[in-house]
């Protein structure tokens, strides 16, 4: 049997005998001359290997997918509308063939600039269309968010507790990286008045988000017409309301509550 001795002294003739250029990557690696032959590795494209085999994410897919669950931890879909899609949702007339097939085309097209604010009564379908699109955008693999404005805004109250994980400007960030914003229900949140009759930290909270989101994509939906919504937020309302239908479709909807139909 060959002695340890013996091994080393053979693993010591090993000698370097050039270099090669790898095939695969281009990196440049050692070639040495050992009993077996000439042998050398690429180094890089071993490990890329390695890593494929342990089937690891790499740094992108794991930064993607924090990104995405980050995301998501803010979205909260009433149960009657998680199955909600643009294909399951029936036009009863005009206005609503047209909210549908803008939904579709907004879908079709989509170029993360463009923005849609639907308005109308309740029950016509505006979050079901809105959620709807949301998961569709989602599909194209853009980041995509659905959230009520009511629960945005006690999310964003909740990071001034001196316990929250998230900060305010983690949500900033995140509302500013989006592909698309969903904000559901935009006037339903509780206004307080101050002397001048209007709402402030709401209004600026809101102004802020539709400011970040200039020239990149939002639908809204709301319950108010321009005017009301305008009055609503005193001083920031006309610019809040001129950032919100910045490249929008204004699409709004009538006809009869689908929650009525579906009770009688
Ligand atoms: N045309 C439709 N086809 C199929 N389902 C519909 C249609 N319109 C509404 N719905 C369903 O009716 C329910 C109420 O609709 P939705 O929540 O979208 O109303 P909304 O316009 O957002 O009302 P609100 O102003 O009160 O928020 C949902 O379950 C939705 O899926
Ligand atoms: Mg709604
Ligand atoms: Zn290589």
């Amino acid at each position: 049997m060959e002695s340890t001795k013996d091994i080393i002294g053979r693993m010591s003739k090993i000698q370097e005998v050039g270099e090669k250029e790898c095939e695969n990557c281009g990196a440049v690696y050692k070639l040495f001359e050992t009993p077996r032959g000439i042998m050398g590795a690429c180094k890089p494209c071993a490990d890329e290997n390695l890593k494929k085999k342990l089937n690891l994410p790499t740094i992108e897919e794991f930064r993607n997918s924090k990104e995405r669950n980050f995301i998501l931890s803010f979205e909260r879909v009433s149960d009657d509308l998680k199955k909600a899609t643009v294909s399951s949702y029936r036009p009863q007339n005009d206005f609503q063939l047209k909210a549908k097939q803008s939904a579709i085309k907004f879908v079709k097209g989509f170029n993360g600039i463009q923005s849609l604010a639907f308005s109308g009564n309740p029950g016509l379908g505006k979050s079901h269309l809105a959620y709807a699109v949301t998961k569709a955008i989602r599909d194209k693999k853009y980041k995509a968010l659905y959230i009520k404005v009511t629960d945005l805004f006690d999310r964003i109250k909740s990071t001034y507790g001196h316990h929250s994980q998230v900060t305010e400007e983690q949500i900033f960030r995140m509302i500013n990286d989006l592909d698309l914003l969903v904000l559901d229900d935009i006037g339903s949140e509780y206004v307080k008045a101050n002397d001048s009759g209007h709402e402030t930290w709401a209004s600026d909270v809101l102004y802020k988000i539709f400011d970040l989101r200039l020239n990149k994509s939002v639908i809204c939906t709301t319950n108010y017409s321009e005017s009301e919504l305008q009055q609503k937020y005193g001083n920031n309302g006309p610019r809040i309301i001129s950032r919100m239908m910045n490249n929008a479709t204004g699409i709004r909807l009538e006809g009869e509550d689908h929650r009525r139909q579906e009770a009688f």
